[in-house]
């Protein structure tokens, strides 16, 4: 089998993703008020160095807007509204940050103290100065692997593949990519800091959940070998590193003594999200509009990286109809067979130690 790609591509840009994301913008909903509650909570600096805020794996910046003006609203509450708020994004560096920062309706609004800078490295290491973060954010992120660990033989996505290979590869990589996320983010916490992490997860009954979605997506990928669109040795490179962590896989670093990396859990929860593209169907029993927002989803946030499969993944022009074509197969099966989906998310709050 011909060797994957080394890592994932970031979401599709120029405000792909932040028009094709409101799946992941209804998931969020239940994690803001961990973010309301950890901001009336941290201590916070004294004036004038900055209250930092830092969110990591932003994307095009739509998503984080509601998490972080409500951060805000609860800080300036606790604080004179001169002290500054330091808001800072990070996603990969290859990630379209020109769109976050034209991004509508921004929390800088009437709020003359709140500064918004972006860092672009991946958050599987330390991405800002020891010590500095009050509060952290992180959205529908932490589930993309730092790397491709394996080729998946029979699948693009590890939950449906049955290679036992394949299965503990990924396993061990979460694991390890899990504790480095989190010794990293510790080190850049201030000492009684919080970090709110929304990820995608496995429920013990649904499992990994986006059954018929994964299945289209697969499916539409071996027509287009079928047709000739792409080589099977396209195909065998194309993989979507996502994983979707238990809880006990999430707590499992704090298993020992409680600690780890001087964090300790305050709230774990898995919980599944609201499926309102299905409710949407419920309502007006348009199959074909169904099967596009579904597509829409997968388009902006995986195509790109299952496109670093194509031999010559620079080749922009082929990109681009691989991606179109993907969407429009992906399409008409979801639409043929409309299905809720399960959307097993975690929400997690994380909390340094104060001494
Ligand atoms: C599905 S988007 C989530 C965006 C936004 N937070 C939201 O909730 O809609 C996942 C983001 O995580 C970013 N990401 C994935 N791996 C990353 C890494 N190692 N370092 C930084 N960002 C990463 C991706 O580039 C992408 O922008």
């Amino acid at each position: 089998m011909s060797e994957a790609p080394a890592s994932p591509a970031p979401m599709e840009g120029h405000g792909s993703y932040n028009r094709r994301s409101h799946v992941q913008a209804a998931g969020i909903a239940a994690a803001i008020p961990l973010l309301e509650e950890s901001a009336g909570l941290v201590p916070l600096t004294t004036a004038p160095e900055p209250i930092v805020i830092a969110d990591y794996g932003s994307s095009e910046g739509h998503n984080s807007l509601a998490p972080v003006s409500a951060a805000i609203s609860v800080l300036r509450k606790r604080t004179g509204s001169n002290h500054a708020i330091s808001v800072i994004h990070t996603d990969l560096a290859s990630s379209d940050f020109s769109v976050l920062f034209q991004t509508p309706d921004s929390y800088l609004r009437g709020d003359n103290a709140v500064f918004a800078s972006a860092v672009g490295r991946s958050f599987y290491g330390e991405i800002l100065p020891p010590g500095s973060v009050t509060l952290g954010w992180s959205s529908w992120a932490v589930q993309w692997l730092s790397r491709i660990p394996a080729p998946i033989p029979d699948q693009v996505q590890i939950a449906y593949s049955s290679d036992p290979q394949a299965r503990a590869a990924y396993a061990d990589q979460a694991a390890q990519d899990w504790r480095v996320f989190l010794e990293s983010r510790s080190r850049e916490m201030k000492k009684g800091g919080r970090l709110v992490v929304l990820t995608m997860a496995r429920d013990d009954v649904e499992g990994f959940g986006y059954r018929s979605v994964v299945a289209a997506a697969y499916a539409a990928l071996c027509d287009m070998v079928r047709d000739g669109v792409i080589g099977k040795a396209e195909l065998e490179r194309m993989v979507i590193p996502t994983f979707g962590r238990s809880r006990a896989d999430l707590l499992a670093p704090f298993a020992a003594s409680g600690y780890f990396a001087g964090l300790a859990v305050g709230h774990c929860e898995i919980f599944l999200a609201e499926d309102h593209i299905w409710s949407q169907y419920e309502k007006d029993r348009d199959a074909t509009a169904f099967g596009a927002r579904w597509a829409a989803f997968s388009r902006a946030s995986v195509a790109p990286t299952l496109a670093l499969g194509l031999d010559d993944k620079n080749h922009t022009a082929r990109t681009a109809l691989f991606i179109d074509e993907l969407e429009s197969r992906m399409t008409a099966k979801l639409a043929a067979a409309p299905e809720r989906s399960a959307i097993p998310l975690a929400k997690l709050v994380l909390e340094k130690s104060a001494v």
